[in-house]
């Protein structure tokens, strides 16, 4: 019995005080499952299965299981589907932001206790692919990361529909009163047609490519359709390349490092990718002790052109950017502006893996010298509304209005919003700024992706298409507009956006990275006095959330689950 190996099932027995007992009786209740003695000694790799009937975007994941299952089992060893949490946008209240987290410790208790020598974790919609690599990345344990990949685009009357920028772009236009109830209706059915993740460069697809970047996945996985057969190649490449982690392990601990971090830094921006990527990279990063200096951000927007061309910057579809070259093409065209060194779970270095050039399509990667902007998508704000920092994603947002100082209409909460932006009788112009304050990450709103605030109706039936707009909360990957997001510290937490009143003037200045609120001193410290917290959650999940949750400048992570340093 003592030369059994020490992997697989003889790892993390429970601790009944006699270790040979505990083994003995895992042993006989992996039996019950059908096993035989040899199959129970082999390395074991656990497929965390995302699958669940509320995620369609997950739809996939029972064949990638399968797939991934084969991968092991074709490379000797025994693997072992288990579940975690399953976030999927559209199916949580208050937000599925609420509970990445709460996916995020599930992972990371589930990898670290479960008896496994390594990992393959299938995930895909906005919020699991962070869980994910935050729960890998404190339990160190040897991962491979497979995404459901990005659904195909459907043609429809001349155009191409995929969610969700074109979700978000039709819903404006029947607001406006340009597109029939019947029409709006129909498209309903024709915004998401196949399986897989939003197929715009969404929340979903940047996360893809960031989780590519930092090396959870070998090059050009990240942007397989749902669909194509080479999304199956990839989880079954994926099992192999776990099973080579038995002997060769290769850690998150090795893959997040402080250039990796800054390398998928330099995509976010050159992707012209969701600003909800840099919440998620931050809690990632944060989970190795590294910390995201929005000021260094600043520095690299400026020094990072925007190269791909999709929704909501552009015009393609993530299956435009996969068969146009992919995270190689782009990264290629990065490479001076990249750390070399950093390693992928092949064991490769970038630099070995950018020895030749990729192939490229032009329409949707673009070369250096012919950028879709000179810039990066997304700079940081900072100023007396915004002492710690906010953000504007500049490639999806109106130039003419970068330098903007107005009065400003603010909203209490997204409830306040929704009962009054439509009212004929709101008092606002085209000029006004529109302020939505207490939708911050310590709220009961769970920070949703709200700061993507309509344009009033009445507003919008006259043609306005974008107003300023600035508040504590997200927006979704897929929508744009000259929205300033992420206002830190948030309203709830006592920062300035909670004193903000409508009326008010506000400057933003996209060119000297600045967000006032001008309103003299002693004026803001009278309404300081009268400011109070909002309510404490009483149990459960939400009042853990609320004890422990930082800013967006931390990453919206759980104060206790972060790493203190290297
Ligand atoms: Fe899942 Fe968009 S709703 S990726």
């Amino acid at each position: 019995m003592n030369d059994r190996p020490i992997h697989g099932l003889a790892r993390n027995t429970p601790g009944y005080g006699d270790p040979e007992f505990a083994a003995y009786l895992r042993r006989t209740f992996y039996k019950s499952m059908g096993y035989s003695q040899a199959m129970l000694d082999k390395p074991v790799i656990g497929i965390v299965d995302t699958g669940s009937a509320f995620n369609n975007c997950h739809r996939t994941a029972p064949e990638l299981v399968e797939a991934t299952k084969r991968g092991v089992l074709g490379a000797g060893g025994l693997p072992m589907p288990f579940p975690t949490i399953s976030l999927c946008e559209p199916s949580l209240f208050p937000t599925s932001m609420h509970y990445r987290n709460l996916a995020a410790l599930d992972t990371e208790a589930m990898l670290a206790a479960q008896p496994m020598d390594a990992a393959v974790m299938i995930s895909g919609c906005d919020k699991t692919v962070p869980a994910q690599l935050m729960g890998a990345a404190s339990s160190d344990v040897p991962s491979v990361l497979v995404v459901t990949g990005p659904m195909l685009a459907t043609p429809y009357q001349g155009e191409r529909l995929a969610a969700c920028t074109d979700c978000r772009r039709y819903w404006a236009a029947y607001r406006a009163g340009k597109v029939t109830g019947e029409r709006i209706a129909e498209i309903e059915g024709r915004l998401a047609s196949t399986a897989g993740t939003c197929g715009v460069m969404g929340t979903a697809s940047t996360m893809a490519c960031i989780a590519e970047t930092l090396g959870f996945m070998p090059p050009g996985h990240g942007s397989i359709p749902a669909v194509h057969a080479d999304r199956l190649r990839a989880a079954e490449m994926a099992g192999e390349i776990a099973m080579g982690f038995v002997t060769n392990p290769i850690r998150p601990s090795q893959l997040i490092t402080e250039h990796s971090v800054e390398n998928a830094l330099r995509v976010l921006l050159a992707l012209g990718g969701s600003t909800n990527a840099l919440i998620h990279l931050t809690a990632i990063a944060g989970r190795r002790g590294i910390k995201i200096d929005l000021r260094r951000v600043n520095e690299l927007s400026d020094t990072t052109p925007v190269l791909v061309d999709l929704k909501p910057t552009g015009d393609g579809y993530m299956e435009d950017f996969h068969a146009a070259g992919a995270m190689p093409a782009l990264l290629w065209e990065l490479r001076d502006l990249l750390h070399p060194d950093c390693i992928d779970v092949t064991g490769r270095s970038l630099g070995e893996r950018l020895a030749e050039p990729a192939f490229v399509d032009r329409r949707y990667i673009r070369a250096r010298a012919e950028p879709v902007s000179p810039v990066g998508g997304i700079v940081a704000l900072f100023g007396s509304l915004a002492p710690r920092g906010a953000i504007i994603k500049r490639s999806a947002a109106t130039p003419a209005l970068f330098e903007t100082e107005a009065r400003c209409l603010v909203f209490d909460g997204p409830a306040d919003l929704a009962d009054r932006i439509d009212d004929p009788a709101l008092d606002v112009t085209e000029t006004d700024i529109l302020v939505l304050k207490n939708a911050g990450p310590l709220t009961p709103a769970g920070m949703p992706e709200a700061g993507y605030l309509p344009i009033p109706t009445k507003l919008g039936r006259a043609g306005v298409k974008d107003m300023v707009r600035i508040s504590d909360c997200r927006m979704s990957g897929t929508a744009f507009g000259t929205i300033v997001l992420h206002v830190t510290p948030e309203a709830a937490a006592g920062g300035p956006l909670g004193l903000a009143e409508s009326g008010d003037r506000i400057r933003v200045s996209v060119r000297d990275r600045t967000l006032d609120l001008l309103v003299p001193e002693a004026e803001l410290e009278r309404r300081r006095a009268g400011w109070r917290p909002p309510a404490t959650p009483v149990r459960g999940w939400d009042r853990l959330l609320h004890d422990q949750v930082l800013q967006a400048d931390e990453g919206c992570d759980l104060r206790v689950l972060r790493a203190e340093g290297p």
